[in-house]
């Protein structure tokens, strides 16, 4: 069946319907004319056999459901309920609904052909004060979802900590200032994979250090919103490595034997200028120091030198019993990857790498800080792999904010998003055709959902979200992505 037989308006309604599973033979005939592709060979886009694709959300951001069924106040509740911290004072309280439509979710990720999800747990609403009494009926939600995954081929990830710290720990310990909520995070972690780890199989410990981190505690930007000194915000960022320490031993502890883990941490990225030897290595230099409070101690298990003269006398308090147990063995690497966050040159001086200024017209998303770098996807694994011999890495997040207005036919024809995903997956098949261990790759996000401060006016998903309904809709972005996924290639 040729082209010529439809309008581009009905194009798209095919591919948004076969999105949805519901007719796709004329749009794949329609699309791969002869069934091959047309274009590059096919051993020149696509991915290993067995790569896993999937989408990835957190469940602040789309649950949520904050007083439901016992669930304990999370900071982010508090947060987004204080004036002024929220764009256009938006909040999570009622986010997507995905707590009551997760079975509607559920089939929307099937009709994409996804392999596998990433989602967060809420600690809140297992332990609503933190520690002590777990609440069965936020297990059972978690449980309920597993299920639902697993009866629709979908493998369950699940994220321990996306950022929601239960409120009470914040005021009863000043939350991440104090070691024992490490402590009580291991408790949770453990107590999650005992329940759960018979079918999640995959656990991730903490999402973004750097993020929730530095954001929470630095610059005050995010939940709690506090602008620690330097070393109170050093003590922050060791508490949260050895919390996801602390976690992995619980989990290995008490999850069912096999389960496995890591971190996914939103990596911060050298990409050489100029893919010369000199430059690459310095790229890889730089990558291991702009790392070194978060990855690099986990993986290496020591804090560089580098670190600590930096930091000095608010160089963070731990013993070598803590390192190690922060750099217990990991079964993957997850790195979330939007950006080229420091382009590299080599120099002759120490320490042998230099950062570039990013030309004022280097081109950008829809949000500010999304400078685009397809390459960032090459070389952030391919990093992770050299530099700690990682065996396993999965991209926990990558995707794009648009603008992502329906058109008048009520279609969302986010071209942008299909040309940043096209660029960045391209830089992934290059690193996995090099044998960079990358099993998988989550989308950021499957629909759109609460961008923390920027509220719900920056959209991630490749499901559109009618915030007055809750209806969802596809995207022309999803009809692209479930192509790649069918194919397992760039399409
Ligand atoms: C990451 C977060 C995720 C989402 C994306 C756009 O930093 O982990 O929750 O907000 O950015």
């Amino acid at each position: 069946m040729s082209t010529g037989r439809f309008t581009r308006r009905d194009f798209v309604r095919i591919t948004g319907a076969a999105s949805l599973g519901l007719s796709t033979p004329a749009i794949e005939a329609a699309a791969q004319p002869g069934g091959k592709s047309a274009t590059l060979p096919m051993a020149a886009r696509r991915f290993p056999k067995g790569f896993l694709w999937g989408t990835a959300t957190a469940s602040y951001q789309i649950e949520v459901a904050w007083k439901e069924d016992g669930k304990g106040e999370s900071i982010w509740d508090r947060f987004a309920h204080t004036p002024g911290k929220i764009k256009n004072g938006d909040t999570g309280d009622v986010a997507l609904d995905h707590y009551h439509r997760y079975k509607e979710d559920v089939q929307l990720m099937k009709a994409l052909g996804a392999r596998s999800y990433r989602f967060s747990i809420s600690w809140p609403r297992i332990f609503p004060q933190g520690t002590g009494a777990p609440n069965a009926k936020g297990l059972d939600f978690y449980s309920g979802l597993a299920d639902e995954l697993l009866a629709n081929d979908i493998k369950p990830f699940a994220t321990l900590y996306h950022w929601d710290l239960p409120q009470a720990l914040q005021d009863r310990w000043n939350g991440w200032q104090s070691r024992d909520t490490a402590k009580a995070f291991a408790d949770y972690a453990g107590y999650v994979a005992e329940k759960l780890s018979d079918r999640i199989r995959h656990f991730f410990t903490i999402n973004e250090f750097t993020t929730f981190v530095e954001g929470g505690h630095g610059t005050g930007l995010l939940a709690p919103g506090l602008t620690l000194p330097p070393a109170a915000l050093n003590q922050v960022r060791h508490h949260a490595v050895l919390a996801h320490g602390l976690a992995v031993q619980a989990i290995r502890a008490r999850g069912r034997k096999g389960t496995k883990l890591g971190p996914a941490e939103n990596i911060t990225t050298g990409v050489p200028i100029i893919e010369t030897p000199e430059h690459i290595a310095a790229a890889e230099r730089a990558t291991r120091e702009l790392n070194a409070g978060y990855l690099t101690v986990m993986l290496e298990g020591r804090y560089t030198d580098a670190f600590l003269k930096a930091a000095g006398a608010d160089a963070p308090k731990f013993t070598s019993e803590d390192l190690k147990i922060i750099s217990s063995p990991l079964d993957f690497v997850g790195i979330n990857v939007y950006v080229p966050n420091r382009y590299v040159r080599a120099t002759k001086e120490a320490p042998g790498y230099a950062f570039l200024p990013v030309s004022k017209s280097h081109p950008r998303m829809a949000s500010p800080w999304h400078i685009i770098g397809p390459e960032a996807l090459y070389w952030a694994p391919r990093h992770v792999a050299r530099l700690w011999k990682a065996k396993e890495i999965y991209i926990t997040e990558n995707g794009c904010g648009a603008a992502d207005e329906p058109a008048a036919d009520g279609i969302v024809y986010d071209s942008d998003r299909i040309m940043f995903l096209r660029s960045y997956l391209t830089q992934l098949q290059r690193a996995t055709s090099e044998g960079v261990p990358v099993r998988g790759y989550f989308h950021w996000s499957s629909m759109d959902n609460f961008e923390w401060s920027d509220g719900y006016g920056t959209r991630f998903g490749l499901i559109h979200v009618d915030y007055a309904t809750l209806k969802r809709t596809p995207k022309l972005s999803a009809s692209f992505y479930r192509e790649v996924i069918a194919r397992n290639e760039v399409v």
